[in-house]
């Protein structure tokens, strides 16, 4: 709910409040964001303005205690008094930087906030959700800036954005905009950010915000793999669980900058949006800019809070609506299985063979068009390879239909091959700065989506295909970060990548938007462009093309600050696994994969018997639970010893707990199962997943696990048993602990990369 009084604006989500008012000088000064009070007077919650001394500079001449260096603003302009890091850098018409944007009017209308270019929440039916827009008003030049906050009051997310109008009869340059900017007091905050590189996506970093400015930032073309737009901040007192956090996010796919400054005043500022570096954007008189939305949100309840904040915005405000709450299917890949040496006769065997493990849907990866027999070549020409496919491919799509499996298909629109038809045919269509040789990566150029000839290109080869074959699913990719950014048709090259990034907007919105049926998976060598904006178009994404499940676990537990399990792609791939040679059970890949959207991408032929019994146990399980893992509500509990990962997702009454273990401790002490959401004082079971576990790795230890006593033989290396029930037990949920004497035994025994699913319910009468 939005409310206005007397100039204070008052934004009421279910558990949170963020509270701003106009000054006597114009200003919107910053008041409060924490957990949800009653609209009231705010001086109780403001900070109190202390006198200028020394050398603060008064705003007001008549008014000493009035500067803009110590009050708390909600969006500051430049060069007027207050000198912390800025969120709007404009060279005036006058030739100055110098803005001093005032209030004019405000707003308030129900639902979101249109956007015509960029991607933007939606609401639910009857949720109350709420735009108020302030216009700003620069006291010297008709310029002005409209301060957008859209309210989701049940997913207690704000979205803030920003629109400048330049009304003057000059264009102006924007060096600078971010789409939000507040300052608050500073509680001891902690930064929690998510940074790395291809095949090591998402490591939580945590860092104190002290002295100076750290800034977030990505400058490869995409939000990017080296550091994530979402972070998070918790106050001192916070953990997991507990006390105040805060947690920011972009709807945006290029180049992002967050900056969180520590203030001299102690207090925090933080802003977020488009990277000002390498950036300008004119206005022409008459027009406006528009920046990409930013997502806010708080809890009391620790950092477990905001990322559930963050899960129920992106499964009912941000995916399509046609995905909305929808089960995804079962994916098998065929990439890790063939690379690009396939045919129509291998992949069919596969199709049967992925049908009969309980597979749902049939994805032909990378290799099915042009002459793309390596990654050399090929890219740009999606025509299918008739060697491959000599019946064609609308003909094996619909064979694999007939099995009863979707299919879908792997595209990479926005790259080019030197060595395609394409390139030869429209090599002024690759980006490159003329007579530069521009650099390439994975053998490949960019496509200049800035230009509409591309787009328009993109646009008919990718919707032809889909059109043609009836695929049910796009995988769509993008390999490399973007050099060399130059578009002839630009007269300002520092506009490009966000014009890129318009364009792939465009594209994706032409394409998908007038077939919702169609899944669509965004990938970008794995995790390298994992936001907001793209799931606005595909509910999902690909994480990491680092498959191995240990490694995963620190990938997927980084996401999970802030993206939920229905966007998270995650597949069962071989052991030892192609990046990393590390062994692990196939009972562990598929426990790390299920708190994901389960997928398998392994040679199916090289399966033995029990793998195949143990895949079929997996799918069948991860579809009687499959709304839990993929919908339920996920929590993180701090793990018990180094080396631990313990997941859990709930839904009414009934819980998943997930236990991983990366080392097996010697020492292992006492141990509980950490459970949160259950009832306190009702009876519930718990039963472990069926699941197998390689004996050689046990032998000796056996005869400790309950489920042991139902083996026959003595093991050997090859030899399996199905650990179906290996604990079964009934307790009573006391303290959010699962109070179960044996469980350390039993986590012992799992060994190294040992992993169990508990499914916990009330228990039956
Ligand atoms: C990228 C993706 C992989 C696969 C290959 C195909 O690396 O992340 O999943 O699709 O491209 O070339």
């Amino acid at each position: 709910m939005i409310e206005e009084r007397q100039h204070v604006f008052y934004i009421t989500t279910a558990h949170t409040s963020y509270w701003f008012r106009v000054t006597a000088h114009g200003q919107l000064e910053h008041l409060y964001y924490g957990p949800r009070l009653t609209p009231q007077d705010p001086t109780a919650v403001a900070f109190k303005h202390t006198s200028g001394l020394g050398s603060t500079v008064a705003y007001d001449e008549q008014d000493w205690t009035y500067s803009l260096d110590t009050l708390p603003q909600e969006y500051a302009s430049f060069g007027r008094g207050d000198f912390r890091d800025s969120p709007l850098i404009l060279k005036m018409a006058d030739g100055s930087y110098v803005s001093d944007f005032v209030y004019q009017e405000h707003h308030i209308y129900s639902g979101v906030a249109p956007s015509k270019t960029l991607p933007q929440a939606t609401d639910q039916p009857d949720t109350g959700s709420q735009t108020l827009y302030v216009t700003l008003r620069d006291k010297l030049q008709a310029i002005t800036l409209e301060l957008a906050y859209t309210v989701l009051p049940d997913s207690d997310v704000i979205t803030r954005r920003v629109v400048l109008h330049n009304n003057t009869a000059k264009p102006l340059v924007i060096d600078r905009i971010m789409s939000a900017q507040w300052d608050m007091p500073n509680r001891g905050y902690a930064l929690h950010s998510f940074a790395g590189a291809w095949a090591s996506e998402m490591q939580h970093h945590v860092q104190p915000v002290t002295d100076g400015t750290i800034v977030l930032n990505s400058l490869t073309g995409g939000s990017s793999n080296k550091q994530n737009p979402g972070f998070l901040l918790s106050a001192a007192e916070a953990t997991e669980d507990t006390g105040w956090a805060y947690g920011v996010n972009l709807l945006y796919s290029g180049n992002h900058e967050s900056r969180i400054q520590h203030t001299n005043q102690n207090f925090v500022r933080l802003m977020t949006g488009i990277n000002s570096q390498g950036f300008h954007w004119s206005v022409a008189p008459g027009e406006a800019f528009e920046t990409p939305s930013a997502a806010l949100t708080f809890s009391d309840r620790g950092l477990n809070g905001v990322s559930q904040h963050f899960h129920k915005f992106i499964n009912d405000n941000v995916v399509p609506p046609a995905f909305q709450h929808q089960d995804r299917p079962i994916v098998y890949n065929n990439w890790e299985a063939t690379y690009f040496n396939f045919n129509e006769d291998k992949l069919f065997a596969l199709a049967q063979q992925a049908k009969d493990l309980g597979v749902e849907l049939f994805v032909i990866d990378d290799g099915w068009f042009g002459t793309r027999d390596d990654d050399t070549q090929g890219l740009g020409d999606y025509t299918v390879n008739a060697r491959k496919f000599p019946h064609g491919l609308p003909a094996f799509v619909q064979r694999v239909h007939g099995l009863g499996l979707k299919v879908g298909l792997w595209f990479e629109p926005e790259m080019v091959n030197e060595n395609s038809d394409l390139y030869r045919a429209h090599p002024e269509w690759a980006v490159h700065v003329p007579g530069r040789a521009p650099v390439l990566g994975r053998h490949q150029l960019v496509l200049d989506l800035t230009q509409p000839a591309v787009q328009d290109y993109i646009v008919q080869q990718v919707s032809h295909v889909i059109d043609t074959t009836g695929i049910d699913y796009v995988k769509w990719d993008m390999n490399r970060h973007i050099t060399d950014m130059y578009s002839p048709a630009l007269a300002d090259n520092a506009e490009f990548n966000h014009r890129y990034i318009l364009g792939l907007y465009a594209v994706l919105r032409r394409i998908f938007r007038p077939r919702p049926q169609v899944l669509l998976e965004t990938c970008s060598s794995g995790g390298n462009r994992f936001d907001l904006g793209m799931l606005t178009f595909g509910p999902q994404i690909w994480s990491s093309d680092d498959t191995d499940p240990i490694e995963r676990l620190t990938i997927q537990q980084g996401l999970s600050y802030l993206y939920p399990q229905s966007a998270i792609s995650a597949h069962v791939s071989a052991s030892p696994n192609q990046q990393t040679l590390r062994v692990v059970p196939l009972s562990t890949r598929g426990n790390v994969a299920s708190f994901g959207v389960l997928g398998y991408e392994m040679d199916l032929n090289a399966l033995t018997d029990a793998d195949r019994a143990e895949i079929r146990e997996q799918t069948a399980f991860y579809k009687q639970y499959r709304h839990l893992l993929q919908f339920g509500t996920f929590t993180r509990h701090p793990a018990a010893q180094p080396q631990q990962f313990r997941w859990q997702v709930q839904a009414g009454d009934t819980a998943i707990a997930g236990f991983f273990q990366q080392h097996i401790s010697a020492a292992h002490g006492y141990d509980c199962l950490p459970v949160t959401g259950l009832a306190p004082e009702t009876m519930y079971t718990m039963a472990s997943k069926p699941q197998r576990i390689m004996l050689s790795q046990y032998a000796g230890l056996l005869d400790h696990l309950p489920a042991a006593q139902g083996r026959t033989s003595i093991p050997d290396a090859q030899e399996h048993y199905t650990g179906t029930g290996a604990l079964l037990a009934t307790g009573v949920m006391l303290n959010n602990q699962f109070m179960l004497s044996g469980y350390s035994d039993q986590v012992r025994m799992l060994g190294d990369y040992g992993s169990t699913l508990y499914v916990i319910q009330p228990e039956q009468e």
